[in-house]
């Protein structure tokens, strides 16, 4: 794009999914603020990502992409916090050591505060209210108090990231996640189900492992990587004042990063080429996620990368794909050929959450855990036709014992979605289900990498 980017240049843009604040003065004084709190990550940490990403890339490493919908000002506790953290790790050592794959670990948390909606206003019972959009925008109350945008909660949402943020960096190089406490991540409730026993196998072969690299002399001691792991935030880059006010001048490198998390990603419903969202992001030096859904056109498509990415730098981009099961078979391979066919270097990634939100009989908004599996299989059976690698998933989960999406292991019913149904908005896996999905992931992992052993082989012999 010919146009000089500024870092207000998308003020002058069209612009979706704005609250409607009702005092600007004080939105500005927000901003104000903000910009000159700490940031909240570090632009080398965010080129580290960008540099494991060209290795997702590349067909290296894979993008496990996971947490909250949304987050929420009221459940905010270290113990959540924990024990998502708990479900990413156990997830995370089911494809590191179950698929013998590198995994790049990307949080949606830490900042994961403003909800795209489908409606402006909400009516229920005859009263029509502004939407709740999120804690760091409104409450979600269906008051008319607390449906008033507040730009006071953009501070309270930096400040809630900080201290999520900080523990999450305590347990992830304070010793937590080394990989000899594997057997401490299991959440209490999951331990005695079929996937914890099955996680409880892999836990004990993994222990095996480093007992015989211990005897060798390595050891958690010796080798810091078996220690340590680097856990990166993500979040929807969705409310733009506060993203703008969050993104500096990196003095090494001379790069503006939006420093409120490593990566950020542009939704669906706000990724029009000529829009704000897209003007302010192709701007910073963060790896990038955009979502697509069935009816993006390939032309539009090259468009947007060549916008986001115009120097095609591996790493730089990630195409999160969200179509369900069907449209994953029939559109997703035009999209890849028209990206592989003019060489462009993206991720693809499968998000087989969000084109499966259905009501249920009973009226609750929830998703069915074999549609999130079948979308999974398409979009792996497609790369698999394609001779593209399918480099993650992205997905919404907790590590509390909800009961919000039917079916897995557990068989939840839509009966029993009102026992623990908690969330701020969209319908997240539970963590026994978030266990489930992973242990499908290294499977076809392991298939893919086998098949292209073979594959390598043949042609050698040949
Ligand atoms: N450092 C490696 C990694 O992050 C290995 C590792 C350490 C790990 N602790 C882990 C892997 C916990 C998965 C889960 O990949
Ligand atoms: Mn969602």
């Amino acid at each position: 794009m010919s146009n000089p980017w500024s870092l207000t240049s998308w003020r002058d843009k069209p612009i979706c999914q704005v609250p409607a604040y009702p005092d600007p003065e004080k939105v500005a004084a927000v901003e104000k603020d903000l910009r000159r709190y700490p940031p909240l990550v570090f632009a080398g940490e965010a080129r580290r990502l960008k540099k494991e990403l060209a290795e997702v890339a590349e067909g290296q490493a894979f993008l496990l992409q996971g947490g909250d919908c949304a987050e929420s000002f009221a459940e905010f506790h270290p113990d959540n916090i924990r024990d998502m953290f708990r479900v990413l790790l156990q997830m995370a050592v089911v494809l590191t050591f179950g698929a013998t794959v590198p995994v790049v670990k990307a949080g949606r948390f830490a900042g994961q505060f403003a909800k795209p909606r489908s409606a402006d206003t909400e009516t229920i019972d005859g009263v029509t209210l502004p939407s709740y959009r999120g804690d760091m925008i409104n409450g979600m109350e269906f008051t008319e108090e607390a449906r008033v945008p507040d730009p006071s909660r953009m501070i309270q949402a930096y400040n809630q990231s900080a201290a999520t943020l900080n523990l999450l960096r305590a347990f992830a190089q304070g010793g937590y996640a080394d990989l000899n406490q594997v057997n401490q991540w299991t959440l209490g409730f999951v331990s005695d189900s079929p996937q914890g026993h099955r996680y409880q196998d892999l836990a004990d072969q993994l222990t095996e492992s480093l007992a015989f690299m211990a005897a060798c002399g390595v050891t958690s001691d010796s080798i810091p990587q078996l220690r340590y792991t680097s856990l990166y935030t993500s979040h929807e880059a969705l409310l733009l004042p506060y993203e703008e006010a969050m993104t500096r001048v990196d003095s090494t490198s001379g790069d503006r990063y939006d420093t409120s998390a490593h990566m950020l990603w542009i939704g669906e419903r706000t990724r029009q080429l000529d829009g704000a969202h897209v003007e302010f992001l192709r701007g910073v030096a963060n790896p990038l996620g955009v979502k697509i859904g069935p009816t993006i056109k390939a032309d539009e498509l090259l468009r947007l990368i060549d916008i986001l990415s115009p120097a095609n730098e591996p790493g730089r981009l990630t195409l999160i794909v969200r179509m369900g099961p069907d449209k994953v078979r029939q559109v997703l391979p035009g999209l890849i050929r028209a990206v592989r066919n003019n060489g462009r270097n993206v991720i693809w990634v499968s998000d087989p959450m969000h084109s499966n939100t259905v009501a249920s009989a009973n009226g609750y908004k929830t998703r069915h855990f074999d549609q999130i599996l079948e979308e999974v299989r398409a979009f792996f059976d497609v790369h698999e036709e394609e001779g593209t690698y399918p480099g993650g998933v992205h997905f919404e989960m907790t590590g509390q014992d909800v009961t919000e999406c039917v079916g897995g292991a557990q068989a939840i019913t839509e009966a029993r979605l009102s026992d623990r149904y908690d969330t701020h908005c969209d319908p997240r896996l539970n963590a026994s289900q978030a266990l489930e999905l992973a242990f499908l992931l290294a499977e076809i992992l392991k298939e893919g990498r086998t098949r292209d052993r073979n594959r390598r082989r043949a042609i050698a012999s040949s």
